[in-house]
Formats: structure tokens, sequence, C-alpha cells
């Protein structure tokens, strides 16, 4: 099995070189344990597709595998064969792809199972059979004899095809203490390469874990693994007690998807063993960016408030707050957003004050006068009272609108647009702009017709406008619903300063340039009044 090299340094040490501003009584309990190596089983692709809901196709799947790939992941568990020939097929094409992870297949403990396994190419088959009295009396209908022995038949069977193999004892965490430790036994003498502990449906707590590991490694002497359920909340809490008890892997999903209430999430995981242990198994900056493009494809949406990769997780509204983090991120942040791929964000709300809004504005680079700063804070209060945060685009409107009330006036007028598209044509504008009564008519092709307007109407009136950002709205239903266009321009040219343009019309395409128009004029009035840099 391929393994990630941990280094010699302590969890403290690591925790200081990363900005880790973890809890020092956790050095303090951990009396002297050490964390050795982990690795990480990733099962989203098979538990996690068993989520309610999720439905992945064959190239997302395929995608999927490659960024766990990249992220370091050691083992991708790709789908459990027998279900489907299209799960096969999807599997074998993860199998062909040959990535750097271990390729593995779950299999019930028959010999049926493998053989469909084994011919997907995996290099990894993780076979289960359940072991507790719940399972074996309503479930299996079985002896736990008859379970032995086919375990143990199943083990031998895979392993004689040249593969690694994982056995898991389903429901282990009800499992008689004295039967799992004889089915780890047997096991183990069949050859087995790994045994997992699951806690198939999320029921011990992290004491009962850390016990149930260490009485389990009196008689384990290959590498134990731990797939622990979210049923009561526990999950990630579980699957740490675990690897700190002696267990040497963690089955993870991500995004803490999974049938039920989910798997011990990946990104929660990986960032609590660097941050308790130094041990980093992933490659942690790219844990943001993957948990995201995750979440796209399988259409489940990260919340808000999630651990590590939800858009709260480094967001600051509290005036006190912001002040805190911008003196030092420690105060309020347990560890940097880097280290994980993400980034801090100010969010102006109703707890805002005067220094979130400056440290705001300076960020996004306009420079606005101190003595406007109240008026602004004011009306971020004003429309949090309805309810509403304000985001990047509406802060620079806001000062923008404050800022520059007296000062703006229309120095670019559109006189003419037409835009030409449809079915096999590609989509054309024309636009004539007048800038300080000087008449210009400039063509361009897009991708689509907002695309060729936006960029007629920038190269008519100057290069170095460049589109930051745009987003369309529906404001009321139907096809014929009016839509908010805001665009987001920078200039490009030195300032690098941002100027907002809002648009609301039915017709999108032309609301588009309506709003483009307005941004251009703020930027306009700026120049022609010197405001300062
Ligand atoms: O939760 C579980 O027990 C499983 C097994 C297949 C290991 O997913
Ligand atoms: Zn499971």
């Amino acid at each position: 099995m391929k393994t990630r090299q941990v280094g010699s340094e302590s969890a403290r040490e690591v925790a200081d070189r990363r900005s880790i501003y973890t809890s020092h009584y956790n050095q303090q309990a951990l009396k002297g344990r050490k964390v050795a190596e982990v690795t990480i089983f990733d099962t989203t692709l098979r538990d996690g597709e068993q989520t309610p809901g999720v439905a992945l196709s064959m190239q997302e799947k395929l995608r999927i595998a490659e960024l766990l790939d990249e992220l370091g992941v050691h083992v991708i568990e790709a789908g459990f064969p027998a279900t489907s020939e299209g799960e096969r097929q999807a599997i074998k094409a993860i199998a062909d792809l040959g990535l750097d992870s271990s390729i593995c297949g779950l299999a019930r403990s028959n010999p049926a199972d493998i053989d469909v396994a084994l011919g997907c190419d995996v290099d990894y088959i993780h076979t289960f059979l359940a072991t507790s009295d719940i399972h074996l009396k309503y479930k299996l209908k079985m002896t736990r004899e008859e379970v032995m022995e086919k375990a143990v038949a199943a083990v031998e069977y895979a392993k004689s095809h040249g593969v690694t193999v994982e056995f898991s004892c389903e429901d282990a965490t009800r499992t008689e203490i004295g039967f799992l430790k004889d089915m780890h036994v047997a096991v183990q003498d069949a050859g087995v390469d790994v045994i997992n502990v699951p806690d198939t449906v999320g029921v011990i707590s992290p004491e009962a874990m850390d016990m149930l590991i260490s009485e389990l490694l009196t008689v384990t002497k290959v590498p134990i693994s731990v797939h622990c359920h979210d049923d009561l909340g526990l999950a990630v809490a579980n699957s740490i007690a675990a690897i700190r008890a002696g267990a040497r892997q963690a089955h993870v999903c991500v995004n803490g998807l999974g049938e039920r209430a989910g798997n011990a999430a990946l990104e929660e995981v990986a960032m609590d063993l660097l941050a308790f242990y130094g041990v980093e198994p992933l490659v942690m900056s790219k844990i943001g960016s993957t948990c995201k493009a995750i979440s796209r494809m399988t259409g489940y949406p990260i919340p808000k408030n999630k651990a590590i990769v939800g858009s709260n997780a480094f967001s600051h509204e509290s005036g006190i707050h912001v002040h805190g983090v911008m003196g030092h991120a420690s105060t309020y942040e347990a560890f940097g957003p880097e280290i994980v791929g993400m980034s801090r964000a100010i969010v102006m709300g109703k707890h805002s004050g005067a220094h979130s809004v400056r440290d705001k504005l300076k960020e996004l680079r306009l420079d606005i006068a101190d003595d406007h700063i109240p008026e602004i804070v004011k009306k971020i209060k004003e429309l949090a009272e309805s309810g509403k945060t304000v985001d990047d685009a509406e802060l620079v409107a806001l000062a923008d609108h404050v800022a520059s009330r007296e000062l703006r006036e229309e120095r670019v007028k559109l006189k003419e647009f037409a835009v030409f598209t449809g079915k096999g044509i590609t989509p054309t504008a024309t636009v004539t702009v007048e800038v300080d009564g000087v008449s210009n008519t400039v063509s361009q092709v897009g991708i689509g017709p907002v695309d060729a307007s936006l960029k007629a109407l920038r190269s008519a009136v100057d290069e170095n406008l460049v589109l930051e950002e745009y987003r369309l709205s529906a404001i009321t239903g139907g096809s014929d619903s009016l839509a908010e266009v805001t665009v987001l321009l920078r200039d490009s040219n030195g300032t690098g300063r941002l100027f907002v343009g809002k648009g609301i019309g039915s017709d999108i395409v032309q609301t588009s340039v309506d709003a483009t128009v307005e941004a251009i004029n703020r930027q306009y009035s700026m120049i022609k009044k010197g405001v300062s840099e």
C-alpha cells in the first residue's frame, strides 16, 4: 500500500510552522502518544454515491477519481462492481486511468462478487460480512461459525488473485468483542492485508472507539482501518479517536457524503490530523477546490457553516471579530484558510463596524474618504435589517454611490446598439458610443449575445476595463421576468480599482449593456474629478 511519509517534527512544531492556533491542552491530553502514519481511504465514489439523491455519470466519476488522486488519497473505493454493468464500466475506466492511488472495488464475501471486482482490473478488494448478532439474526440468518468460514474463504479467494485485500466486519461496533477478535485473527491468518472496523450505524462514542481499537490491537497485527458513519454526529471524532488508539487508516467521504447522515468528512479528518497530530495525510492546499468541485458534481451544496470548506468557515462579520482578525488571525481563526486552499472573507452585515468597512474597502482597493464611512456603515445596517448581507459587488456599489454621488455625470452615452445571434451564427454585437461628444462604433463577436455586447462596449470605450464579475438574477418568475444584472469592472490600467453598474429590465442583453454603461460612467466620473488613487 502506498503511504505518505510523516516527518519527525512534533505536532506542536508543525502547528507553529503552519499557522495552526489550536488549544495547548491538546498536547497535554496526548500524554506522549504519537500518531505515526495514516492512510486515507476515500469512499466518495462508493458509500458517497449511496447518499440519497446522488447519481454520478461516468465522466463525473472519472473526474472525481482524478481529483482524489491529485489530492493524494491513498485508496479510492471506486464503486461496488456487483451492483450493475454501468458501475463495472466506470470502475474499470477509473482503474485504467493509471492513477497513483490504489483503486478498490467493494465485494460481498463470495467468489461471484470478488470475480466481478477482479474483472474491473482493481488492485485492491474490500470485502465485508456482517458480524453483529443483530445482523446475523435479522439479516444474514447465519451462525457465527458460518460467518467466519465464509469470510475466511473470501479473503483466501481474493488473496489468491494477487490483489491487496481489506476485510470489514460490518457493524463491528455492535459485535461482541470475543467474536470480533476471533474474526480478526481468522481473516488475518487467511492473509488479509488490512482489517477495517466499521461503525456501520454511527453508534459508538469516541471513548468507546478508543477502547475498542486498543483491544483489537492486542490480536491484530495487520493495519487497522476505521469506517465511521455520522448518525450521531460523531463520525470525525470517532475516526480521530480510532487513529489516536492506533488505527492506521481512515475511510472518508468528501463533504461528509455517504449513506444516511454520511461518513466521516475527508476534509475534517485530514485537517484534524494535521492540527492535533502534525500528520499531513493529503495535499492539504487542494482540499477546498476538491470539495467545491465534488459538491458541484454531486449536486450536494456545501452548507455555508460547514467546517473547513463552508463559505462561512473563514468569514468574519462582527466589528469586534474583524478588528481582532486584522490584528492577528489567531484571535478568531483556528488555522489559516490558505492551508486548505480557502480564503478569508470579511462580510458586511448588521454587526459590521467602521473598522471592518474601512478594511474591506481597502482590500477592494477603493479609497473612500473617512467622512463617508459612517454613511456607508449606516446603509449596510439598513440593508441588514431587511435580512440582507452585503457582498463585495454591493459594497463597491454602495461606497461608490455614497462617495461619488455629486460627482457623477454621464460622459459615456450609448447611442446605438444591435446584436445578431441565432442557431449556427456567431453572436455579433455592434455599439456606437459617444465619449465626451466623440462618437465611436465597434463590432465584436462573443460566445453569446451578452458576451459579444459587453466586449464591443468595452472596446469602444476603453480596452483596459476588465470584466471582473457578471451576475444575473431573475427578480420575478416566468419567461418575461425582470432580471437584475450586476457588472463589476476593473480598471486594469494602473489603479486596479473596481466599478460596479446595475441594471434592471426584461431584456437580458439590453440590461447587461445598461449595467456596463453605468459602471463605465462611474469610472469616468472618477477620472474627471481626479479622485485620489
Ligand atoms: O458502513 C459500512 O459498514 C459499510 C461497509 C461496506 C464497510 O459501508
Ligand atoms: Zn458505510
